[in-house]
């Protein structure tokens, strides 16, 4: 399976599905911004990467159309966007059905959108947490493949809760990508996936836990 990772930033997600082991080939990390930190580390992991960046063409469209050729010219045969922040038209997205995924940081369908960190902690959830999803024309609505959930802790700011999650972050994303290279996830039709093999478990996470 040939992977194209997209991204924006830090690329630390990004990093963490390159360290996996995973079963999968990385074709290239592409990005938007030429300044994004994580190009450096894909190169030093001895990963093409490309820059297509959104300034350089007069509307969306155009932009799309030259990223889907960058995808398109790696043979990606799976798509995952790592802190990729750029909103994507409906006909990139449905060109890429079944095979884009993205990882949020929030318990979908909760927080969508950005500032999810500062946002759960001033509505008082208790557990928060991240999801790697199919991506679909509504804004982080995809079937889910996976989530994980961390306790809210007293004292948390935005930055402590968003650092407990990215390291759950890092667990669920090549986790995702191993799955669905193993071929074991399947979307159901329904706005679901489900995971073929999977062990029962009846683990329980409660916050706080007094
Ligand atoms: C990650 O926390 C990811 O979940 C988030 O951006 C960060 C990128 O960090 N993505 C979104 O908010 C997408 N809506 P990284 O560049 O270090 O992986």
């Amino acid at each position: 399976m040939r992977v194209v990772i997209l991204i924006s930033g830090r690329g630390s997600n990004m990093e963490a599905l390159l360290r996996a082991g995973l079963p999968v080939e990385f074709a290239a990390v592409i990005s938007n911004k030429a300044e994004a930190e994580g190009l450096k580390i894909a190169r030093e992991l001895g990963v093409e990467t490309v820059v297509v960046n959104h300034k350089d063409y007069p509307d969306r469209a155009a932009y799309d159309a030259k990223l889907a050729e960058a995808i398109d010219g790696h043979g990606a045969d799976l798509i995952c966007l790592a802190g990729f922040m750029r909103i994507l038209s409906e006909g990139f997205v449905n060109r890429y059905a079944g095979r884009m995924i993205n990882i949020h940081p929030s318990l979908l369908p909760a927080f969508t959108g950005l500032d999810t960190h500062a946002r759960a902690l001033a509505a008082g959830v208790k557990l928060h947490g991240c999801t790697v999803h199919y991506v679909t024309p509504e804004l982080d609505a995809g079937p889910i493949v996976v989530q994980a959930a961390v306790p809210v802790l007293g004292g948390d700011t935005p930055d402590s809760l968003g650092a407990r999650v990215l390291e759950q972050e890092h667990r669920i994303y090549p986790l995702a990508v191993r799955w669905i290279a193993e071929g074991r996830i399947a979307l159901t039709g329904d706005g679901r996936t489900s995971l073929q093999g999977s062990p029962a478990s009846t683990a329980v996470l409660i916050s706080p836990q007094g």
